[in-house]
């Protein structure tokens, strides 16, 4: 069966319906420090932290495990750069306990959700596999020192690895069963939604002096249930002995803040209100990716790339949970 760590979160629980659908055996291990339990419904979860591994050693023994999805990181570029030692106690040192953990119980495949923000500035657009790795946040450094962990556990102990590297998840469970609900709400599209149902004060756009089309960052919003399907992949070709991999997951299109913010108010036909802030730390102008690699060599294919659409689902969750996840 599938650990899936971090599974009660924003991508994690989109990834475990994703497997409850594919009729897939799993198990949710969250610490639930962000994650909701109302979003582990319909699988099987436990409560555990990775920063212990005992934990860990406990759920690999006790469980007929063969692959790991890891999903339980700090996930904010802006946070990581005031608060550098949660970042690399959560995302390197839990990642080594996990790794060391299957090492010992002799699970050797994982895939691992990985970031555009280990590319740092982009020399080039779109970004592809091969382009040089220079994070500028220590959000960035600890996925990348991961990777590198991955690189050296691969060639060392056997251990074979997918690594996703995610642009902007965005979107929703299109059955409307699970959204994105962040506490507080860092992430744009969701805190579109609070600022238009006046649930928060006026949202601030970080930045509006970056070099881009006007003025605003550019990012590459990818649907999360498409993410979700690039992990059964995953599973599948290291199941079937493939080697490590790593990956761009991106729709390859990029929209400005400000773009996001006017398609936001076309769903929602509400107003967002909003101020023009100064920049956010770590952020890069533009971060738009070629997924060319994993679209070849597994056909993977979004199937919701449209941005309208993407909002729209992430709308439906939030119109019909006003007040976001109630556990
Ligand atoms: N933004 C605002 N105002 C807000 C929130 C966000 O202007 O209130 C801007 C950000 O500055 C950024 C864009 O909207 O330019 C998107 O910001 P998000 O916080 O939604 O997402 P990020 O691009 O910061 O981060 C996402 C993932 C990270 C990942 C990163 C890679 O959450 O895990 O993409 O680029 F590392």
């Amino acid at each position: 069966m599938i650990l899936v760590l971090g599974g009660a979160g924003y991508i994690g629980s989109h990834m475990a319906k994703a497997l409850r659908e594919a009729g897939e055996p799993h198990l949710i291990f969250d610490n639930f420090s962000s994650g909701h339990l109302a979003a582990v419904k319909g699988s099987k979860w436990l409560r555990g932290d990775l920063r212990n591994p005992e934990d860990l050693r406990k759920v690999l023994s006790l469980y007929d495990i063969d692959v790991v999805m890891h999903f339980a990181a700090s996930i904010s570029v802006g946070e990581s750069v005031r608060m550098p030692a949660e970042y690399w106690q959560n995302n390197f040192v839990g990642v080594l306990n996990l790794l060391d953990a299957m090492r010992y119980a002799a699970v050797h495949k994982l895939v691992f959700s990985s970031t555009a923000a280990v590319f740092g500035e982009p020399q080039e657009i779109p970004i592809a596999e091969d382009h040089p790795h220079a994070p500028t946040s220590p959000y960035g450094d600890s996925k990348h020192a991961v990777e590198l962990a991955l690189r050296a556990y691969g060639e060392a102990y056997g251990m074979r690895s997918v690594a996703l590297r995610y642009f902007n998840a965005a979107g929703a469970d299109p059955d409307g069963v699970l959204g994105e609900d962040h506490r507080p709400e860092s992430h744009l599209i969701p805190a579109a939604f609070l600022s238009a149902m006046g649930k928060t004060a006026p949202m601030q756009i970080f930045g509006t002096d970056y070099p881009t089309r006007d003025g605003t960052c550019v990012r590459d919003y990818v649907h999360i249930m498409d993410l979700a399907q690039a992990h059964l992949l995953a599973v599948h070709h290291l199941r079937a002995g493939g080697d490590s991999r790593e990956y761009n997951l991106g729709n390859g299109e990029g929209f400005s803040v400000r773009e996001v913010l006017e398609t936001t108010e076309r769903v929602t036909g509400m107003n967002v209100p909003r101020t023009d802030g100064p920049r956010r730390d770590g952020d890069p102008a533009t971060l738009v990716a070629s997924s060319a690699r994993i679209r070849e060599e597994w056909g993977w294919k979004p199937a919701y790339p449209d941005l309208e659409t993407i909002v729209r689902h992430a709308w439906d969750w939030r119109k019909a949970n006003p007040d976001g996840y109630t556990d």
